[in-house]
């Protein structure tokens, strides 16, 4: 049985150490002949099918205007091969540079979107703009998955987990409880 840990006051501005789900993804966007690339970790998956995920990209980003222009984008799934590329993505804005050829990052063409793949990536999910209804009122946009290309192997890639403040922790160990879950449960 766990025990019961002591626990002391905690920040509520910092409860996003416990609670942030990662892992970290690298969104990519395309409008007007221009790409782009952002580092994000506030993402949730939100329906099975459709397959949907709402993320906040905030409207201080390049990438804000070019997906709510282009109504679409790619998730793109890095592991911590690709640490300090995530890290210089989130700390650059493509006002100013090309991330694809700044990270030597490699464009591949997506089958639904217009938005590249980045082929170093394990997985990338094609998404299109589904509801923008919280856009306007809290960055908070809502995409459909309409195409995933997801590598083989690993299974259980080792993925970026954010904590804040600059600090990651990554996904480790992996434990089945495959036997109890009822037959359709989540
Ligand atoms: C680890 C990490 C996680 C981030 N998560 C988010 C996020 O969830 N939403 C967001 O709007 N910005 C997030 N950012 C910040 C953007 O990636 C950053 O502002 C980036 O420079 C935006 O690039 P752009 O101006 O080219 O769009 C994150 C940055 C880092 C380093």
């Amino acid at each position: 049985m766990a025990n019961r840990p002591m626990k002391t006051d905690f920040p509520t501005s910092n409860v996003r150490r416990y609670l942030e789900p990662g892992p970290i993804v690298l969104v990519s966007s395309s409008n007007e002949g221009r790409t782009n690339i952002m580092t994000m970790g506030w993402h949730m998956v939100m329906e099975f099918t459709p397959s949907l995920l709402g993320c906040v990209i905030s409207s201080a980003n390049h990438s804000h205007s070019m997906i709510r222009a282009s109504r679409e984008c790619v998730i793109n799934l890095p592991t911590t091969k690709l640490t300090d590329v995530a890290v210089g993505v989130g700390n650059t804005t493509g006002a100013d540079i090309d991330k694809f050829a700044h990270f030597g990052l490699t464009k591949q063409s997506a089958e639904r979107v217009k938005a590249p793949l980045i082929a170093e990536c394990h997985a990338c999910f094609e998404c299109r703009l589904h509801d923008d209804a919280l856009v306007e009122k809290y960055d908070f946009f809502v995409f459909e998955v309409v195409k995933a290309h997801v590598a083989a192997s690993p299974k259980h890639p080792e993925t970026l987990h954010y904590t804040g403040d600059g600090v990651f922790v990554v996904s480790g160990k992996v434990i089945s409880r495959r036997s109890l879950f009822r037959p359709g449960l989540l």
